[in-house]
């Protein structure tokens, strides 16, 4: 009796604080979340499922909608992931809103430092916060699975673990700022050929293990308040409607608990899209509406199906600006980010080559510096990507600025090629989705060359290459150099060391190119990537040594293209045949290498590579001492000492990598599990790095019994310079364990 009169007042409170309530002035709280649902009219629920336009902020690539007469406030969406973009200028005003372009993902994965990215994005968070948007569309984290990715750059690395630990740093920096990131494009979404049709097939061990596996990482570890969905197909259904993969494996066994959207567009089947547990549709639709409301009304769609949707739409909404009703400056501290941008660049960019010593610089050097992208410094890269920065510095006036004498007939040279060439560059700009990023070279002669060699003490050659959305990179003059560059690298090498001079090449590319075939001509290669607005000053702190380069590469650099094993199902600028819809590497893309992807693949097949995975070099050198492993219940933790035994300062990179045990899974020879980052270690000194690896992260999928499973026996522990760079080992005994998985992804067709 008791209960049933307490059960009674609970119902009464209830009605009052929702149902009975008059709903003109039922407003959105973070307590009364069910109370809104209850009063919202099925129309008004739809139109929370579907993106509308706004103009809160001009160049945000979407809004949701607003419901006015609920105290539902639109929010806004806007691309990263090097830095927010929005509309740099606005009609009836003078003030401008440019934002700052950090270095882009690659660099960011080439520092191995997960906390160097979390101040980043801490400070890219603010401009989000102070610009009034909502939500920063990044990180995007799909896997170099081939480096022509003509997004790659935007991307981080071809091993999941590397990717997923940046991703969740990505993500906790962003949204420390009480703003959202949305972990995109999940999943498989590793060409832009047909990028919005494309069927990725992959099998399911591939998927759990490299595909989901960064952003099951990124989930867990960084909790991101979206995810999106990608374009393509997996499996021969569009992930967007993947039930399998945006339901069973994000939110049931990973415990996602925030909203998956589209990626920008209309598909046919949203009520699928909806059903599946994509509960919002960007950039939205008026037919989207019509469709999902028609479902809702024929029951096709059940109330419980389109109220989790909702619910899930507004549990993100209160987390918002927005809602809580931010005044927002559109005044973040420019100077103090781009002092951020630029730090980050210097603890990235990684050193690829430095024979006898050539770097660093005196510093009062007269130096002659070559190529087109000493001017057009590729800060970024092209497509949603980018970043309307108002400057990006360039590698003359930032070897100037360091007090560098440059060549001035050369440097003009390139000045005027380079003005020549901004109708082409214009073109591209006002066309950045879908262009393929042509780069000319500005031709010299041999002779011009020879005397530039007598009167300069050093060459500096910036080899450019810029990509971006909706365009792979190609094989020809892409990957490979084009024969200008080709015959420039051969004449400044001839030239510069008939004279005992130096040649150093600075290679400002978005993703990997071709490296086996002329980096015996040149004496040091600095690799920056794209390293954003303040990366060519980056560049010149590690010319001169103001900065020990300290990162390493994210990615394996192959000796040719056709070693890569995807290489034989990807599209690298081969015309396609075939009847539309059944075109291979265009319509369907078969993940015919399965786990063999990268490092996985060159390691365990002893094949010969340019520059190892996890390579990069140093001014100082380092020493590493007492590995060690102890078990633990939960798996083990290593440690390793390292000690600069150089005369500089600087930082090193260990990475841990694990050969398992024979008996269980066929397994790659090694495989990245943990890494850790030094301090900057002064000459003498040391420090003792700490990596723990759980039972679970040494598991390998196995299909037969869709589950995770770690092998028994003894498992060897690697700690590496590089992967092909072994400098301790010590063994840890585990024991068999595994975990069941749900068996959803579909599967690959023959
Ligand atoms: C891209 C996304 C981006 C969206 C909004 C799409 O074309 O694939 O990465 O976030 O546009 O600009």
């Amino acid at each position: 009796m008791k209960r049933l009169s307490l059960l009674l007042v609970l119902m009464a409170v209830g009605l009052s604080n929702g149902f009975a309530q008059n709903k003109e002035s039922l407003t959105l709280r973070e307590d009364n979340i069910e109370a809104i649902i209850a009063a919202m009219t099925n129309e008004e629920k739809v139109t929370l499922l579907v993106g509308g336009p706004g103009d809160l902020v001009p160049g945000a690539a979407g809004y949701t909608r607003a419901i006015p007469r609920l105290g539902i406030p639109m929010t806004v969406l806007a691309d990263g992931p090097a830095g927010l973009r929005i509309q740099p200028k606005r009609e009836g005003t003078d003030q401008t809103f440019y934002c700052t372009g950090f270095p882009t993902s690659t660099l960011l994965a080439s520092s191995w430092d997960p906390e160097l990215v979390e101040t980043v994005t801490t400070a890219m968070g603010n401009e989000v916060l102070e610009y009034g948007v909502d939500v920063l569309l990044a990180p995007g984290m799909n896997l170099h699975r081939n480096p022509l990715c003509g997004r790659n750059f935007e991307y981080y690395s071809e091993d999941p673990l590397l990717s997923g630990k940046m991703a969740a740093a990505y993500i906790r920096g962003v949204q420390k700022n009480g703003v959202g990131t949305s972990a995109k494009h999940f999943a498989a979404n590793n060409q832009e050929t047909n990028r919005l049709e494309n069927d990725a097939r992959v099998s399911n061990r591939a998927l759990r293990e490299l595909y989901l596996k960064n952003f099951e990482i990124a989930v867990k570890e960084g909790k991101p308040w979206t995810v999106m969905s990608s374009y393509n197909k997996l499996n021969g259904e569009y992930t967007q409607q993947k039930h399998g993969l945006l339901t069973t494996v994000l939110r049931d066994e990973w415990g996602f608990d925030g909203i998956v959207m589209t990626d920008w567009g209309v598909k046919d089947n949203t009520v699928k899209a909806t059903k599946a547990g994509n509960d919002l549709m960007e950039w939205g639709n008026q037919v989207e509406i019509d469709r999902i409301l028609a479902a809702v009304n024929s029951g096709e769609i059940s109330q419980e199906e389109l109220d989790r949707n909702v619910r899930n739409m507004l549990n993100y909404i209160v987390k918002t600006p927005h809602f809580r009703g931010y005044k927002f400056s559109n005044k973040p501290d420019l100077k103090a980010h781009a002092e951020v941008a630029r730090k980050a660049a210097d603890e990235s960019i990684i050193l690829l080559r430095n024979e006898n010593n050539t770097l660093p610089l005196k510093g009062n050097e007269k130096v002659a510096l070559y190529g087109l992208t000493s001017v057009d410094f590729v800060g970024i890269g092209t497509g949603s990507g980018e970043v309307n920065t108002e400057h990006i510095a360039n590698m003359q006036e930032a070897m100037k600025m360091a007090g560098f004498t440059l060549d001035q007939n050369l440097a003009e040279y390139y000045q005027h090629f380079y003005a020549q060439q901004e109708t082409v560059q214009k073109m591209e700009r006002n066309n950045r989705w879908g262009y393929r990023n042509i780069r000319e070279e500005a031709e010299l002669s041999a002779r011009a060359i020879y005397l530039q060699a007598q009167e300069n003490d050093v060459a500096v050659y910036v080899l450019g290459r810029n990509a971006g959305e909706g365009a792979d990179r190609v094989l020809k003059d892409d990957f490979e150099l084009n024969t200008t560059e080709r015959e420039l690298l051969q004449n400044l090498s001839s030239a510069y060391h008939a004279l005992g001079k130096k040649l150093i090449v600075v290679l400002n590319v978005g993703g990997v190119i071709e490296t086996a075939s002329w980096k015996h001509l040149v004496d040091a290669i600095v690799l920056p990537w794209s390293p954003g607005q303040e990366g060519a000053h980056a560049v010149v702190d590690v010319l001169t040594g103001k900065v020990n380069p300290s990162g390493k590469l994210p990615m394996t650099f192959a000796m040719r293209y056709m070693d890569i094993p995807s290489s034989k199902n990807f599209p690298y600028g081969q015309s396609a045949s075939g009847r539309r819809g059944e075109r291979k590497d265009v319509d369907f893309t078969n993940y015919e290498e399965d786990i063999w992807v990268g490092y996985r693949f060159f390691q365990t097949n002893n094949v010969e590579v340019s520059y190892p995975f996890g390579y990069g070099l140093s001014y100082t050198t380092f020493a590493y001492s007492k590995p060690k492993v102890k078990a633990d219940k939960d798996g083990f933790t290593a440690t390793i000492t390292v000690t600069n035994q150089g005369k500089v300062a600087g930082r090193e990179i260990v990475e841990l990598y694990v050969a398992a045990p024979s008996g269980g899974l066929e397994k790659p020879a090694r495989e990245l599990k943990a890494f850790g980052k030094t301090k900057l270690l002064a000459p003498g000194e040391s420090e003792t790095l700490t990596m723990k690896v759980s039972a679970y992260e040494l598991a390998s999928f196995s299909e037969e019994r869709s589950a995770w499973e770690t092998a028994a026996g003894t498992y060897q522990v690697l700690f590496g310079a590089s992967i092909d760079d072994i400098r301790g080992t010590a063994t840890c005994k585990m024991k068999a364990q595994s975990w069941e998985v749900h068996d959803v992804l579909g599967n690959p067709k023959e």
